[in-house]
């Protein structure tokens, strides 16, 4: 049996990705202030890394209401969908594929972010235990207003819109984000989904709106350019589920019968440990869904490796090693050391610690 590499292709619905290693969505907070409108210093930024087997843009609004952080991007508005061609443009350029992660943010958000101070939304009125960024500094997240069942329509409208945006702006496909405690996963769990309606209860009526949203999705893109991304063990901004094994069985099952292209999955604790206590599962999870396999959190060069040739991941989304390393699979495939992150330029700022992490051989990442 021939081993497969990092550095294989791989079909993903009708692409051809050039290798395994995938740029994960990453919140950098540098849109234009005016509009959150992607602009030229973020479409250098991913043209950099457009040696990626394939890049998930950072997380992007698909509403005003769906926004929780300053200077986020979003996907509804013309001038952003012009933004986002330049982005589209320059990866393409480079010969990459670049697919928008659609979002809502849910109750994680803050009045002052809102338009008119108002109330974020959620599928409860019961706020996170969590901070969002307001362009100043970090404060708690506002407590939110249960949405009404025909609100709740109009927020699958807001996805669809958000599609066809992306379509029109020139991406390759969309990556639908159902993980990390933003509006689709509090649906899911129990700790913050508290409807008596369709919406609410077995794990069947708390996803629910993510097989609708899906459903919408799949009306505008072809399955196979449509992944999503759930983080099922996760905790991470306040999120609670009193059976997440129960509750994330049905949402694979329920997924893997729409034929999308891939189930990405946040291993373990957002950005944090990666081992799992028993009786909750990775493994029994990606066996329920039969498309191509994202693993993501914390993975090295090591543990990419043997997980590819193991053929017990398709492909590894990198983060963090990608913010530092706009040349990382250059790097990885030379086993050549990557920089470090900067942590002081994560989140919002210009081009330093965005576009001038060097490439190998000293030459600017620019060039
Ligand atoms: C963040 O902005 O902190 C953030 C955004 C999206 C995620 C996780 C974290 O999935």
């Amino acid at each position: 049996m021939t081993k497969s590499t990092l550095f294989d292709t791989l079909s993903l619905g009708d692409l051809t990705l050039p290798n395994r290693v995938v740029m994960a969505p990453l919140t950098r907070n540098r849109a234009l202030h005016d509009g959150d409108v992607p602009h030229a210093l973020n479409a250098e930024y991913y043209a950099q890394r457009a040696s990626a087997g394939l890049i998930i843009s950072e997380a992007t609004q698909i509403s005003p209401e769906g926004k929780g952080y300053a200077f986020t991007p979003g996907i509804y508005s013309d001038e952003q969908v012009k933004g986002w061609q330049l982005v589209t443009d320059a990866v393409h350029a480079k010969d990459g594929r670049i697919f928008a992660q659609l979002w809502h943010v849910g109750r994680i958000s803050h009045t002052s972010l809102q338009l008119d101070d108002q109330a974020p939304v959620a599928p409860s009125a019961i706020a996170a235990e969590a901070q969002v960024f307001d362009g100043e500094g970090f404060v708690s997240t506002s407590k939110p207003r249960a949405l009404t069942t025909s609100d709740i329509a109009g927020i699958v409208d807001d996805y669809r819109k958000a599609a066809i945006n992306a379509k029109n702006a020139g991406f390759d496909g969309i990556e639908l984000h159902a993980a990390n405690g933003y509006l689709l996963d509090q649906f899911l769990r129990d700790g913050s989904n508290k409807r008596g309606d369709e919406y609410g209860g077995t794990p069947a009526n708390r996803a629910r709106l993510v097989i609708e949203v899906l459903e919408a999705l799949t009306e505008v893109w072809d399955a196979g350019r449509i992944g999503i991304r759930l983080s099922p063990f996760s905790q991470f901004n306040g999120i609670d589920d009193s059976d997440p094994m129960a509750t994330f069985s049905h949402v694979v099952k329920k997924i893997n019968e729409l034929n999308i292209g891939y189930l990405h999955l946040i291993e373990g604790e957002t950005g944090g440990e990666r081992d799992l206590p028993e009786g909750k599962s990775i493994e029994a999870l990606k066996s329920l869904f039969d498309g191509v396999y994202m693993a993501n959190n914390g993975y090295d060069q090591e543990l990419a490796t043997d997980a590819v040739e193991a053929k017990s991941v398709d492909l590894v989304a990198f983060g963090r090693p990608f913010i530092a390393n706009p040349d990382l699979v250059e790097r990885l495939a030379q086993g050549a050391e990557l920089n470090t992150v900067n942590e002081a330029t994560l989140y919002g700022g210009g081009g330093e610690g965005y576009t001038d992490y060097p490439i190998l051989n000293t030459r600017s990442a620019a060039a």
